[in-house]
């Protein structure tokens, strides 16, 4: 297949119109939103939405979120719109909050791989919205990696992956926030199933007390049911080896530069993530400033883009973890699931 390229600036008219056509008569468009880019298809037709699950080699049993323009739009996908989230919408929509609750009947199964819910979000990007309004009807979108990999947040990481697999790309440049919405389910308590730039504090700033998933710091356990599907899969995977040191940031970098050498010592390329506040501990090694540890946003933007750009010839990396407060939460998220869980304690 071949790809077309548009540049969301420079052909923004010409190339929404086409992109919404695309979507329409059934076929896959690669778009940019704040979080990562997504690989979008017509979510009301259950045909267009398995070419999904093909260009990506995704689970059929793991299902997708439905992207909408306006938040009026979520009404004929659910069963009925709950209290809060008519809360949530106004507080944090659009944005990276994705909101998962009883599915209508006009939402094909191929969407949410048979479950009985469907996750919503209504992103903030100006070029995904005004492909939705194009397009005139919702678009299903996983984010445009192939599955297992690190979600792509700039053009270039799309073209790696989706090149010559689906029908148009939309260039839009790099994504801000760096890591996928926030997944809230909204059955029953109020659960994160996925934390994203839309923090739990934040969630509970509006409806107060919010769970979060067992699983979304710890890997799934062997007879443990997962409570969204994306929890069962590997994920972020990059080319090597990664390893999370925990403990406070002088405790951390310790063990860094202790692995670093013994790594060394057995002949092997390392690589350390490290943040603004402790790369004086690691002079003379190679690193890269992921972030501000006090910004845990800044860490988030960079993480993807950095699992893909700075692991060539590397083989092991080794990252720093952080507090799980605030955005901190959906980096340790993020950076553990790369690592396979793979952590170095004092
Ligand atoms: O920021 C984002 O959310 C991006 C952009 C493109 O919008 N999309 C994205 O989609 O990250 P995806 O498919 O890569 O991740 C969706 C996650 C998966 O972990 C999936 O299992 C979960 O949401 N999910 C979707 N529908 C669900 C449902 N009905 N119940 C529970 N979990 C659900
Ligand atoms: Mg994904």
């Amino acid at each position: 297949m071949k790809t077309e390229l548009y540049n969301a600036k420079t052909q923004k008219e010409n190339g929404t119109a086409l992109a919404g056509r695309v979507i329409r008569s059934g076929g896959l468009v690669v778009f940019p939103t704040e979080t990562v880019y997504g690989l979008g298809a017509n979510g009301l037709d259950g045909e267009a939405v398995s070419k999904i699950f093909e260009a990506k080699g995704r689970p059929s049993d793991n299902p997708l979120i439905l992207h909408v323009a306006k938040k009026s739009d979520v009404k004929p996908l659910w069963k009925h719109v709950p209290d809060k989230a008519r809360i949530l919408m106004d507080a944090f929509w659009p944005g990276p909050l994705t909101l998962v609750y009883l599915k209508s009947e006009l939402v094909p199964g191929e969407v949410t791989a048979g479950l009985d819910t469907v996750a919503v979000r209504m992103p903030e990007h100006k070029t995904a919205l005004a492909l939705i309004r194009a397009a005139g009807v919702p678009i299903a979108a996983p984010s445009a990696n192939l599955s297992g990999k690190p979600s792509p947040t700039s053009v270039e990481h799309v073209l790696e992956d989706m090149d010559g697999r689906v029908d148009v790309i939309i260039d839009g440049g790099r994504c801000s926030v760096g890591v996928e919405s926030t997944v809230l389910s909204l059955v029953g308590e109020p659960t994160i199933l996925r934390p994203g730039g839309i923090t739990r504090e934040m969630l509970e700033g509006v409806i107060g007390p919010v769970k979060v998933a067992g699983a979304v710091l710890r890997p799934l356990g062997e007879d443990e049911q997962a409570a969204s599907p994306g929890m069962k899969y590997r994920h972020y995977a990059p080319e090597c080896e990664v390893a999370v040191a925990l403990g406070s940031p002088r405790a951390a970098a310790g063990i860094i530069c202790r692995e670093y050498q013994k790594a060394e010592i057995e002949g092997k390329s390392c690589k350390i993530f490290a943040t603004e506040q402790t790369k004086s501990y690691y002079k003379g090694k190679k690193c890269v400033i992921i972030g501000n540890r006090d910004m845990p946003a800044t860490l988030c933007a960079a993480l993807f883009g950095a699992l893909r750009d700075e692991t060539e010839g590397v083989d092991l990396i080794l990252a720093e973890g952080i507090p799980e407060s605030g955005e901190g939460l959906a980096y340790m998220n993020r950076l553990l699931r790369a690592a396979g869980f793979t952590v170095l304690r004092q």
